[in-house]
């Protein structure tokens, strides 16, 4: 979707609130999402946090600051609810890596098996799933399945062998990837290391296994915010989307977070999905009521199963 042309005499910020009133809407946002937007938001969190929140909130309309999957689930969570998506084309590598028809190939070559998929996917993999995970419950949710039990997991490879480790039980991964916590550099990060030797380093589980092996902490973006602003420690070198920084800054401004370095000199370290939500483009979705995210009752319904019985495990 283009930036859309905004009369720039406007305040965009003050806008926003009067609309917001004006349709009874609650902004939801991503630790991802730009600092201006998670400014504005009414509440903001990790993906799992998110998907509470849009469940339980009485207003009218939902603007769902992150991305596709994250207003898919909160439009099935809460159905009566008009869900907006500043741009609809906010996607996302893992789901996009994980095609319904694929998916259901696969979990029919595994008959019996128990298969998780972690939010980052589709509402047509959720509707083919048997429990969803996030980052926050991922480990609960594995631990809650009988140990003879085969496990499938999908779509985060990375998140997967963590899970391994951490759990001890053998799962059939899905290859799908972050295509942004895929680009931390383990080298630079040992360069990055060797210069700030006291810093801690605090990484998500969708990094690759040398970027966690490095980690002193790793753990879903609420986990990360939570350890920076509580521990001791008052340097950190933080191996996942810089977004989280705004608010670990608002914290605990006195501490140092140095964002982990790409392979290259990018800005790939940014979501680019994430990043696609602007202030104008959540202006105009105020305004003009769009673009709405919709979806078929069926779909609608197949998907929700898997997320309530993660969401009573949470
Ligand atoms: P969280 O579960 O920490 O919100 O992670 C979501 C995500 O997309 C990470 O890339
Ligand atoms: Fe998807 Fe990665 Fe972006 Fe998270 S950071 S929304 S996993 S592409």
């Amino acid at each position: 979707m283009e930036q859309p042309h905004v009369d720039p005499g406007l305040d965009l910020e003050d806008e926003i609130v009067r609309l917001k009133k004006e349709r009874n809407a609650v902004i939801l946002a991503h630790y991802y999402q730009e600092s201006e937007i998670q400014e504005l938001a009414d509440f903001l969190g990790d993906s799992l946090a998110l998907a509470q929140a849009a469940r339980d909130t009485e207003a009218q309309t939902i603007v769902f600051c992150g991305v596709h999957f994250m207003a898919e689930t909160a439009k099935i969570l809460n159905p009566d609810r008009t869900v907006l998506l500043p741009d609809l084309d906010a996607g996302c590598s893992l789901a996009s890596g994980c095609p319904a028809d694929r998916f259901r190939a696969w979990r029919a070559r595994h008959p019996g098996a128990v298969a998780v998929s972690y939010i980052n996917c589709s509402a047509e993999v959720k509707a083919h799933s048997d429990i969803i995970c996030t980052s926050s419950n991922a480990e609960a949710v594995i631990r809650s399945i009988p140990e003879d039990q085969q496990i499938l997991f999908a779509p985060d490879a990375n998140l997967g062998r963590w899970l391994i480790k951490q759990t001890g039980r053998d799962m059939l991964l899905w290859q799908g990837s972050c295509i942004v916590h895929e680009t931390f550099s383990q080298r630079k990060l040992v360069e990055l290391k060797s210069r700030h030797p006291r810093a801690q380093i605090i990484a998500h589980p969708e990094c690759e296994e040398p970027v966690l092996a490095m980690a002193d902490v790793i753990g879903s973006t609420t986990r990360l915010l939570r350890h920076a602003v509580e521990s001791d420690h008052d340097e950190f070198i933080v191996a996942t989307e810089p977004g989280i920084i705004t608010q670990m800054h608002k914290a605990a401004p006195h501490k140092t977070y140095i964002p982990a370095p790409p392979q290259s000199n990018c800005a790939c370290n940014e979501c680019p999905f994430m990043r696609l939500n602007t202030l104008e483009k959540l202006y105009v979705c105020l305004r003009d009521g769009t673009p709405e995210l919709t979806m078929p009752v069926e779909l609608r319904e197949a998907a929700r199963r898997p997320i309530d019985r993660m969401l009573a495990l949470s």
